[in-house]
């Protein structure tokens, strides 16, 4: 029934209503029947109107729907033209390089060759020392001309003072931002804060904490010879010695982390470097569609977010659902922090080795001082000062627990790989140890550095295992002109090929560069030949203190035992790379030595 039905029917139904009503309520009557009329006209009126509004409403859409699928394909098209455009980057300065594929650049060769430097290391055979690669559309260009690299990562430092950032990486300022990550200021004022953290008092006095770790190692190893006389996996136990070192070394903590490898920090650690934990999804995303790097950063953090309560929230949650060990490394170093900010208002003095009371110059406690001139501030990307934020001091505390710890492990383990298969230089090493132990009788600094081919044996094995060759890039911030390139503009991503650098027969020579002779190290070589550590002003921090590590462990072990290779063991290492390069495992027997 329409409103005209309606309005006839009362009609009707009034007239013969009047028949019978008297005429007080026919008046009544009348005023009811127009008001209702009135009001089945307004609401047949706006019915009208919405229809055609809506009508309209909908023509408006079926156009924006047209508008939309024309700006869809413009705008497909004009990714199309930006990604075809980009892929025409290198020809601009006549470079070379391995032909992309459309939105995957030249990602597949990775994929077939599993390991990136390696393949970085046959396009360098096949295009020489300057040529481009695309991750997705974004260009990468790859020099391993020592004069080249000299004039990027130390000449014109300046002008290229960042790194790229990694697909996934969170460069927000509120959230703060780590050494490793820091551009520009911002870098240059948290290692002026980080520095003196390494320097070479402080190296003095990590050496007894690192010789009492050592003495934990022996006593480890020794469990192991009883328990496996075919062999076992030192590496393991490296992994623990290493992280028990930044505990105690960097923040202060004593640990006990070799007799507890189930330590939560520990075994998150280790899940940072590991194949499976990736976030590859978000990760590949961030890589093929770099314009939306915001986007699957916030969509990879709403997932841990949604993990992490599901973990909470649901019965046998953590055991179903795995969370993100980055994640949950940030989050727990807070209480991290609060237990260290105790000790340090506590403790704020330390005895030094004679006895005097100095202020406590470890890391953790650099850092923590650094926030104490500064609680207010927030932003302090251009600051000169020498201040952190608390989130700086989190995410440098992450940084150093899984920078660190990788790193110095997997350095011991090929060390060790190499003294296994390596009999003759092996047994020169331990002389060498000797001679140095027989004549100054204790362990110090200055004996450790005069050890010149305990020195040449690190790096040599260095050389020919690199262990962390693509984190070493540089991005352009300001034009230049560079020799044999051209001039580059800023954003332009550089990276370096440390393997085709590390076994270049021309700056290694004579002696072959496959052949293990850490007697090269005695010859003065290029500064850009030997990279494992990066080069220039940003190279790594850690440097001196890994390699005091390494030095430490090497003596102790050589002076109680000579290492062999495993029964049954293939001498060539099974190499898994990601963010490091590292042996599935280095298995060893360990004979007491004889001599001793
Ligand atoms: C054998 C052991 C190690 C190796 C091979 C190694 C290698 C590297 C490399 C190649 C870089 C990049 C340098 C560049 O871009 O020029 C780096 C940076 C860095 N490393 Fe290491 N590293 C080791 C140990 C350590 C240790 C023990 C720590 C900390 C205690 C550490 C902390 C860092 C930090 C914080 C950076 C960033 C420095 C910056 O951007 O200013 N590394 N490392």
């Amino acid at each position: 029934m329409n409103s005209r039905d309606i309005q006839q029917y009362v009609k009707k139904n009034f007239k013969a209503n009047t028949i019978q009503c008297s005429a007080k309520y026919h008046w009544h009557l009348v005023l009811l029947f127009r008001e209702v009329c009135r009001m089945l006209e307004t609401v047949e009126d706006t019915v009208a109107k919405q229809a055609a509004q809506q009508a309209r409403r909908r023509l408006h859409h079926q156009q924006d729907n047209d508008k939309h699928c024309r700006v869809i394909l413009e705008n497909k098209s004009t990714c199309k033209i930006h990604i075809r455009r980009s892929y025409s980057f290198f020809k601009q300065f006549g470079i070379n390089g391995p032909p992309p594929m459309f939105i995957l650049g030249n990602f597949l060769d990775f994929v077939r060759t599993k390991r990136i430097s390696v393949c970085i290391q046959n396009w360098t055979a096949q295009y020489g020392n300057i040529y481009g690669y695309f991750e997705g559309h974004t260009p990468i260009l790859v020099v391993s001309d020592p004069d080249i690299l000299h004039e990027i990562f130390i000449k014109h430092f300046s002008k290229f003072h960042s790194r790229r950032q990694f697909p996934l990486e969170d460069r927000r300022m509120h959230k703060g931002v780590h050494l490793f990550s820091a551009t520009g200021n911002q870098w240059r004022r948290q290692r002026a804060i980080i520095n003196p953290s390494f320097s070479i008092l402080k190296m003095k006095r990590m050496l007894p904490i690192i010789d009492d770790s050592m003495a934990t190692l022996i006593m480890k190893i020794e469990g192991c010879i009883k328990t496996s006389s075919e062999g076992f996996d030192i590496y393991k136990l490296y992994k623990s010695l290493t992280m028990d070192l930044i505990w105690r070394c960097c923040f202060g903590m004593k640990t006990n982390m070799q007799n507890n490898p189930n330590d939560p920090y520990l075994k998150r650690s280790q899940e940072v470097f590991a194949r499976e934990n990736s976030a590859y999804l978000a990760t590949l995303l961030a890589i093929f569609v770099p314009e939306l790097q915001p986007t699957w950063l916030a969509c990879h953090c709403w997932l841990n977010y949604i993990k992490a309560n599901l973990r909470r929230l649901l019965p046998m949650g953590e055991r179903l659902i795995e969370d993100d060990p980055n994640e949950w490394l940030k989050d727990n170093v807070e209480c991290f922090i609060r237990q260290a900010y105790l000790s340090h208002n506590h403790n704020h003095n330390i005895n030094d080795c004679n006895g005097n009371i100095t202020k406590s110059t470890d890391l953790i406690h650099l850092m923590l001082d650094a926030t104490e001139k500064n609680s207010t501030v927030t932003d302090q990307d251009d600051s000169n000062e020498r201040v952190l934020s608390l989130n700086e001091v989190k995410q440098n505390i992450y940084l150093f627990m899984v920078a660190g710890y990788e790193t110095v492990s997997t350095a011991l383990a090929y060390v060790t790989h190499m003294l296994a298969t390596h009999v003759g230089e092996q047994k020169k090493m331990q002389n060498h140890i000797d001679s140095f132990l027989k004549v100054y009788g204790i362990l110090d600094h200055e004996i450790i550095n005069k050890m010149e081919y305990l020195d040449w044996f690190i790096r040599e094995t260095l050389r020919m295992y690199p262990i962390t060759p693509i984190i070493i890039n540089r991005e352009c911030a300001e034009q230049i002109d560079l020799p044999g390139i051209g001039r580059i503009s800023p954003g332009t991503k550089i990276t370096l090929d440390m393997y085709s650098l590390h076994y270049n027969n021309d700056l290694w020579g004579p002696v072959d560069t496959k052949q293990f002779y850490p007697e090269r190290f005695a010859t003065k070589r290029h500064p850009m030949a030997w990279v494992a550590f990066g080069a220039g002003p940003r190279n790594c921090i850690g440097m001196q203190f890994a390699l005091t590590e390494i030095k430490i462990a090497i003596i102790r072990l050589l002076q109680n035992y000579t290492v062999l290779p495993a029964i049954m063991n293939d001498n060539d290492l099974d190499l898994v790379e990601l963010v490091t390069i590292s042996p599935k495992q280095v298995r060893v027997r360990l004979e007491q030595r004889a001599d001793k």
